[in-house]
């Protein structure tokens, strides 16, 4: 019996010292497989009297039974500590934050352009949009720049297939030749109505977008932002470019103080021209004199190309650079920094 005892003791500390679910197996074989030590013992009963058999076996049946729940708690214990360890390793942290996309925002040209629209739309502008890729007429020759006038050679561009060998299309060098399309289209809206005698309404658009010439330093880039400004109608003057122009420099700028300043200039497409500069009054700007616009009274040849009795309407033209525009608002002093693509530079706007 003592035997037994020791047995059933030696099963237990072997199951308990089993790690895994095949150490538990082995050491199982141990007592209870084919030649295992109960199993053997068992063997040992056949050469003993009845009345022995008796007593032996209900023992060995009592050890047997005690090493099988020994062996079952330690499957058990095993199989939780498994579960565990598995429920530990698949562990979701439901804490953690959930995966974000990053939130983009708008270019600050786009957000000049947007701030420039809404202006100009509280004044009753539409907004014109025109092709990158020009013909030459549009982009020169309807805004009063012959082939041969000298004006050509300051808007150095990229020239594309397309158009004749004499006069072959191109990148556009100003967003200028949107005023012709946008008049071209307007005229031909209202033709009938013309026709019939009445009066065309007032032509009053803005055209931002891309333009490009050959040239590239801090404040010039081969592809930059213009916003072309045109206001045609039977009594437009100088006098309302100034308080146009006036006007749209101070809410973009939320300066009442801002002065402007109209410098007679040279365009082929105005007579008379000017380019308009302004002065900041306070803050680190203060005193200097900053140039952000061409503009003009619009030349009787092109308000002719436009479809129009230049005796009859009259109106006025600029041209500003947004980019230019941006930087002033935003203290930008490179205007590469725009085209650089740099998050750390455009998170600053959004
Ligand atoms: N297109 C001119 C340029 O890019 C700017 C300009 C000047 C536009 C006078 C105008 C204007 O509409 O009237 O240099």
């Amino acid at each position: 019996m003592t035997e037994l005892n020791a047995i059933v003791d030696t099963a237990k500390a072997a199951f308990s010292e089993a790690a895994t679910p095949a150490d538990l197996e082995n050491a199982k074989a141990q007592f209870l497989g084919k030649s295992g030590r109960i199993t053997e013992l068992m063997k040992g009963m056949a050469a003993l009297s009845v009345e022995e058999k008796k007593s032996l076996g209900a023992a060995i049946n009592l050890a047997k039974q005690a090493i099988e729940a020994a062996l079952s708690d330690r499957r058990q214990a095993l199989a939780e500590i498994e579960l565990l360890a598995q429920l530990q390793a698949e562990a979701l942290d439901v804490s953690l934050p959930g995966r974000q996309r990053g939130q983009g925002g708008l270019h600050p040209v786009t957000l000049t352009t947007e701030r420039i629209e809404a202006i100009f739309g509280s004044m009753g502008f539409d907004v014109a949009q025109g092709p990158e890729i020009e013909a030459d007429w549009f982009n020169f020759t309807a805004l009063n720049t012959p082939e041969d006038h000298p004006a050509r050679s300051m808007h150095d561009t990229f020239y594309v297939e397309g158009g004749s060998d004499a006069a072959p299309n191109l990148l556009r060098t100003h967003t200028s030749p949107v005023q012709i399309r946008h008049a071209l289209q307007h005229v031909k809206q209202h033709k009938a109505a013309m026709d019939a005698g009445l009066p065309m309404p007032e032509i009053r658009v803005i055209c931002p977008g891309r333009t490009y010439r050959v040239d590239s330093d801090a404040t010039h880039s081969p592809m930059f932002h213009q916003c072309e400004g045109l206001w045609i109608g039977e009594n437009v003057s100088f006098k309302d470019l100034k308080f146009v122009f006036t006007d749209l420099c101070r809410t973009f700028f939320e300066r009442d103080d801002l002065v402007l300043r109209f410098r007679p200039s040279f365009f082929p497409f105005t007579e008379p021209s000017a380019e308009i500069d302004i002065q900041f009054q306070n803050g680190p700007l203060a005193g200097r004199w900053l140039e952000v616009a061409g503009s003009g009274q619009v030349h009787p040849n092109v308000v002719r190309n436009m479809g129009l009795d230049p005796e009859k309407y009259i109106g006025f033209a600029f041209g500003m650079g947004l980019d230019r525009f941006t930087m002033l608002r935003y203290g930008v002093n490179d205007l590469r920094l725009f085209f650089d693509g740099d998050v750390r530079f455009l998170s600053q706007f959004q």
